[in-house]
């Protein structure tokens, strides 16, 4: 049996591209099931991982394998496992302390995985565990979004706003989102009721009383959404920059609160302003909320947009793609083959 794979890595921050080369295969730990990858997807914060762009946040030491989630096939489990066996089709969002799914091989916590939903292929599959837990944990775990209330979704045609859109639709919302006018037909067929063109138009000077945005550019895009955000209302950001209550709930240390306090005195004071709550989110991997999310595509509630199958070898040109940021929904990341 192989004990190397290949695996794309980065040895050093802001190096051009990654090499994909020979590494030894990851060890299973007590609590890890090992996953063949079939297929992943490339996500922006492979790019902000590779640049040291989240440092703060997530400090890896180098070199590190990109990339954060996968669809594939359980080929060993470990010896605390038993909700999982060999052969079984599943996918996940890696733990943020433990990425590499651009490889060959993954092992990954069972608590983190899920069974793929059955009506999807792997490459589809591989689309839908980042956005799709973040979106989720936007929507339902943060706004509670209530059936009649009305959304902003930004960025409707990216890997977020693809599936916030879905699942927002789901939970009973009037959603207005902004993308390009080409995208309209799109965002319309999974389910947004209002279409803007961000390019001629400012979604601050049409939209008012709002229960909830959510934010997927910061900058000013975030400082505008609290003038259309009602008394009570929600602003959730995984763009924008964290503040000092999420530094606490994630538990950083008290000079990276005092930084994040820092940094965001514009938003608390917009939060003051407008009476709504300003919340940055950063996604966690959960299994039982990916079982869930299996579920609402089994029932025909989701379905993830992909907007290109790519082999492993052209990596590089899909990290590319992903950059000028006019993806419509998914790039996919083809590194196996079935069983
Ligand atoms: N904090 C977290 O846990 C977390 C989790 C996931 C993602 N994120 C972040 O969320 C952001 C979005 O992720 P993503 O996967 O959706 O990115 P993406 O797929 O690369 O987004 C591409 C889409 O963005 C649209 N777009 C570009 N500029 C826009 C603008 N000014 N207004 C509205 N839409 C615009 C493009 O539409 P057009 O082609 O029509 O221009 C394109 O369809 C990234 O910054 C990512 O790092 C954070």
């Amino acid at each position: 049996m192989p004990t190397t794979m290949q695996a794309a890595v980065i040895d050093a921050y802001r190096q051009p591209f990654p090499t994909i080369k020979q590494v030894p295969r990851p060890q299973v730990r007590p609590h890890d099931v090992l996953v063949r990858i079939v297929a992943a997807s490339i996500n922006p914060i492979d790019l902000k991982t590779k640049d040291g762009g989240l440092k703060l946040l997530l400090p890896y030491d180098l070199p590190v394998i990109l990339g954060s989630d996968f669809a594939g096939t359980v080929t060993a489990v470990g010896s605390a496992v038993t909700d999982y066996a060999v052969g079984d089709a599943v996918f996940g969002r890696v733990t943020k302390d433990r990425i590499g799914t651009f490889a060959e091989y993954i092992a990954v916590d069972h608590n983190a995985i899920a069974r793929m939903p059955r009506n999807l292929s792997f490459e589809a599959a591989a689309a839908l565990p980042l956005v799709g837990l973040t979106s989720y944990q936007a929507l339902h775990d943060i706004m509670h979004l209530q059936p009649g209330q009305k959304v902003l979704i930004q960025g409707g045609s990216g890997g977020i706003g693809t599936i916030a859109i879905q699942l927002a639709k789901h939970f009973g919302a009037y959603v207005a989102t902004t993308t390009s006018e080409d995208h309209f037909d799109l965002v319309q067929s999974l389910g947004a009721d209002q279409s803007i063109d961000y390019h001629t138009t400012n979604f601050a000077d049409v939209l008012a009383d709002y229960d909830a945005v959510f934010d997927t550019r910061g900058g000013q895009t975030l400082a505008d959404a609290f003038r259309i955000v009602k008394p009570g209302g929600q602003v959730v950001s995984i763009a924008g920059l964290p503040n000092a209550r999420f530094g606490k709930a994630y538990g950083v240390a008290w000079w990276k609160r005092l930084a994040f306090g820092l940094a965001t005195r514009q938003l608390t004071r917009l939060e003051k302003q407008s009476h709504a709550t300003y919340t940055f989110l950063f996604m966690q991997p959960n299994g039982a909320q990916l079982t869930q999310l299996a579920q609402f595509v089994e029932a025909g509630i989701i379905t993830p947009v992909i907007d290109r199958v790519v082999p492993f070898d052209q990596l590089n040109q899909a990290l590319a793609y992903s950059q000028a940021g006019q993806a419509v929904g998914k790039i996919i990341l083809k590194i196996g083959q079935e069983a």
